[in-house]
């Protein structure tokens, strides 16, 4: 069996890493894996892979900070390429991002089996360019690997499976391939070299509807400005929250500003933080597999359970609602978290054991 893995953001080759490793234990499955370059980080070079213990790309296309479409549509020309030369089974496609709307279309034309892991998420916020890019994937996928009861919920609440003469769809509930990720990682976490006091916030910031409102992106700023005048707030920063704090000229000189981190230092950022306030989907949850609570910088989030089992708060970018839950996160009492609500680190493994049962 020959799948094409394509992956362009970080976190989903922090994700695929785990269903790497668990494809490398079968000799009859060859996995050729292709970088789009969408991610962001110079430093994602070899000793990213090295570092991370995951198998390097076989192809780079090199194709990143450009606009949503030019990104998207210039993936679609080289992945089709590659989905020729290769001729795989199946093409496996994480999440949400614009190289996994590309690796849709490409196998949609191509007529080759789609995979989507993480299938069935929804923030019902179609101004999220994720939300489309999840949402169109499903759709012309044939394998929906689905992380939460939620997210199969929802697709059933759209109709899914959608089966026609000739095209079939599945869906499985697998568990959430981040926590492998996670519980794998812990191992190797890397403290960073910057000075860090015993208690901090962790705090990420790079969603787009978060940093091209000028309200939104100041009233986030002010709260962190007040908060950090009790506990340090270690900010690893995205280039466009950078490129709009400079803009603007919006105050940051009380928080503890760093470049984006490698995943293993980032690993030890979360192990060891009073909590983490963020925009990130994958960091809401890392936060609650590493018994962190989180405030979380938007109004929705695709991690409803999170929000029903008190780990997580939604204060979007209101001052009020981002102080009241900074006020509340004290009383966060981690001995009352569910304990299995991602699958427990079992999600790979459940994936390529569906993959083979598929093809016979
Ligand atoms: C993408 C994903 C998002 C994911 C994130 C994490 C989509 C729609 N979004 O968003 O879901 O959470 O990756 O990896 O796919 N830039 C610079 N300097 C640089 C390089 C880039 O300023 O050196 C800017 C670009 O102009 C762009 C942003 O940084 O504004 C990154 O672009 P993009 O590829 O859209 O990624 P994210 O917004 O990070
Ligand atoms: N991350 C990291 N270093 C950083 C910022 C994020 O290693 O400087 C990790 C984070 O821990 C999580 C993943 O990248 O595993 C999430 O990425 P991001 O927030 O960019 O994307 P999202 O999850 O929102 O798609």
């Amino acid at each position: 069996m020959k799948i094409l893995t394509i992956l362009g953001a970080r976190p989903q080759f922090i994700k695929a890493g785990s269903v790497s490793r668990q494809i490398s234990k079968y000799n009859d499955i060859k996995e050729v894996i292709v970088h789009t370059g969408q991610h962001y980080d110079t430093n994602m070079s070899d000793i990213f892979f090295d570092e991370m213990k995951i198998k390097k790309p076989d192809y780079f296309l090199g194709i990143g900070g450009k606009s949503h479409g030019a990104m998207t549509g210039q993936m679609i020309e080289k992945i089709e390429e590659v989905a020729i030369k290769e001729n795989p089974d199946f093409i496996i496609v994480y999440g949400d991002t614009n190289s996994t709307l590309a690796g849709a279309i490409v196998s949609s034309k191509l007529h080759i089996k789609l995979v989507h892991i993480e299938a069935g998420l929804r923030s019902f916020n179609m101004q999220m360019p994720e939300e489309v890019n999840r949402i169109l994937t499903d759709r012309v996928s044939n394998l929906l690997f689905c992380p939460t009861d939620t997210a199969v919920k929802n697709l059933k609440n759209e109709n899914f499976p959608f089966n026609t003469l000739n095209f079939r769809q599945e869906i499985y509930k697998v568990g959430d391939v981040m926590q492998d990720g996670a519980m794998f990682y812990r191992n190797f976490a890397t403290k960073p070299s910057y000075d860090i006091k015993s208690d901090y916030i962790l705090c990420t910031i790079h969603r787009a509807e978060n940093t091209d409102d000028v309200k939104k992106l100041t009233n986030i700023f002010e709260s962190l400005n007040q908060i950090s005048k009790d506990i340090q707030i270690i900010l690893p920063l995205h280039p466009r929250t950078k490129k709009m704090l400079t803009n603007l000229n919006i105050n940051t000189h009380n928080l503890t500003i760093i470049e984006p981190v490698g995943y293993l230092e980032m690993v030890w950022l979360i192990d060891n933080c009073s909590f983490v306030m963020t925009d990130s989907g994958g960091l809401q949850k890392e936060a609650y597999f590493f018994k962190k609570p989180c405030i979380t910088l938007r109004d929705e989030t695709e991690w409803v359970e999170l929000v029903e089992c008190g780990a997580n708060t939604l204060t979007g970018a209101n001052k009020e609602k981002i102080i009241n839950a900074y006020k509340n996160v004290v009383k966060f009492k981690d001995e009352n978290l569910p304990l299995n609500l991602y699958g427990g680190g079992k999600a790979s493994e459940n994936i390529v054991k569906e993959l083979l049962g598929f093809m016979q």
